[in-house]
C-alpha cells in the first residue's frame, strides 16, 4: 500500500470540491515522506530526551505570496505515540501548520521533518461525498490508494466498528448527526492506519456533549492505534483532555509562546473534567493564552 496516501492531494481534492477524485493529476503516494532524523529534540526544556520524533517543525516561516506572514519560527516536534494539542487566536497559523506537516503547502523557511508511515488529516468539516453511503466513503481512500475491494471492505467494517457506526453502513451522510458525520470522516483515516494523526478542529462544530464524547472515543482510538497526533483546538479543555502537551501560540504571526505540560495519565475517564487539578491545569493554558493577546 502505498504511503502517505491520505493527504494526497487528488484525495484532499476529492474531499474539499466533493467532485469525484482525479488521481491522475497527483498520483496516489506522490508524497513520499523522509525518515525524521532528528532523534532527541528538545526545544522548550520541558520533555526528556526522546529517541523517536514522528513530526518535527524546526525555525519554520511561512509567508504567502500576498504577503501575509503566517507563521514566524515554530519549532516543535511530536514523539511517535504522543498526542500534542495547540492552542490559538483565530488567524494565528494553526492550519497553515497542518498544511505544512501535510506537505500541502511549502514552509518559507526552516525544516519540517515527518516519520514514514500513512498520515491522516481530519479537517473542520468531515468533507464527505453526499452521493455514496457511510461504508463507500469509508472506503474512499483505501479505494484510492488502489486496495482490493474485498481487503477495502474489511478495513472499513474494521474502521466502521471502532467508530461505533455499525449499522449505519448503508445510510448518506444527510441521514447522520453532525457527530455521527465527523465519526465517518475519521473512520476514512483509520482505515489507512495513520502513524501521524493531524486533526484540525474537527469537534468545533459539534455541541459540548457531543464533543466530549467523541473526545473519549478519540482516546479510546489513540491509545489502541498509537499513532502520534497533533490536535488544533479553539476549547482549552478540549486540549488538557487529550494531549500530553499543549501547545500555545501567539497571533499572527504565530510563534509558540508557551508549552504547557498535562499531568495525568492515560487512559483518561470523562470525570477527569471536573477533578480540580485539572481545572487548575486548564486555567495555566487559559492564562497564557490571554496574556499573548494584549
Ligand atoms: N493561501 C493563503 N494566502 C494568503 N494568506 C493566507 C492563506 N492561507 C491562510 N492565510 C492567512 O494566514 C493566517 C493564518 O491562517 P490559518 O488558517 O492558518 O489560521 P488559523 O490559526 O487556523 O485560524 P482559525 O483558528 O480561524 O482556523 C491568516 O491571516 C490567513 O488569512
Ligand atoms: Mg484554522
Amino acid at each position: 500500500m502505498p504511503e502517505s496516501v491520505t493527504s494526497c492531494k487528488a484525495c484532499t481534492w476529492a474531499l474539499r470540491t466533493k467532485r469525484p477524485p482525479r488521481p491522475d493529476l497527483y498520483p496516489v503516494g506522490v508524497l513520499e515522506r523522509p525518515a525524521v532524523q532528528t532523534t532527541s529534540v528538545d526545544h522548550y526544556g520541558l520533555l526528556a530526551p526522546r529517541a523517536d520524533v514522528a513530526l518535527a517543525f524546526e525555525h519554520v516561516n511561512k509567508t504567502f505570496p500576498d504577503g501575509t506572514q503566517a507563521l514566524d519560527d515554530v519549532s516543535l516536534d511530536v514523539a511517535a505515540g504522543e498526542m500534542v494539542a495547540i492552542v490559538g487566536p483565530s488567524g494565528c497559523g494553526k492550519s497553515t501548520l497542518l498544511r505544512l506537516a501535510s506537505r500541502l503547502s511549502s514552509p518559507s523557511a526552516g525544516e519540517i521533518r515527518v516519520a514514514q508511515g500513512n498520515l491522516g488529516y481530519v479537517f473542520q468539516d468531515p468533507t464527505l461525498l453526499p452521493w455514496r453511503t457511510v461504508q463507500s466513503n469509508v472506503e474512499l481512500l483505501a479505494e484510492l490508494a488502489g486496495v482490493p475491494k474485498a481487503e477495502r471492505a474489511r478495513l472499513a467494517a474494521d474502521a466502521i466498528a471502532l467508530t461505533g457506526l455499525v449499522g449505519f453502513e448503508n445510510h448518506r451522510p444527510r441521514a447522520l448527526s453532525g457527530g455521527m458525520r465527523m465519526r465517518v470522516s475519521l473512520a476514512r483515516s483509520l482505515t489507512m492506519r495513520p502513524r501521524i494523526f493531524l486533526f484540525d478542529e474537527p469537534f468545533g462544530a459539534l455541541d459540548e456533549i457531543t464533543r466530549e464524547r467523541l473526545n473519549g472515543e478519540l482516546l479510546g482510538l489513540f491509545e489502541r492505534e498509537q499513532f502520534a497526533g497533533l490536535f488544533v483546538t479553539h476549547s482549552v479543555s478540549e486540549a488538557a483532555f487529550l494531549a500530553s502537551r499543549v501547545v500555545v501560540m501567539s497571533p499572527r504571526p504565530g510563534s509558540i509562546v508557551a508549552e504547557v505540560a498535562i499531568p495525568f495519565a492515560y487512559p483518561r475517564s470523562p470525570e477527569l473534567r471536573f477533578d480540580p487539578d485539572f481545572a487548575a491545569t486548564a486555567g495555566q493554558i487559559s492564562a497564557r493564552l490571554r496574556a499573548n493577546l494584549t
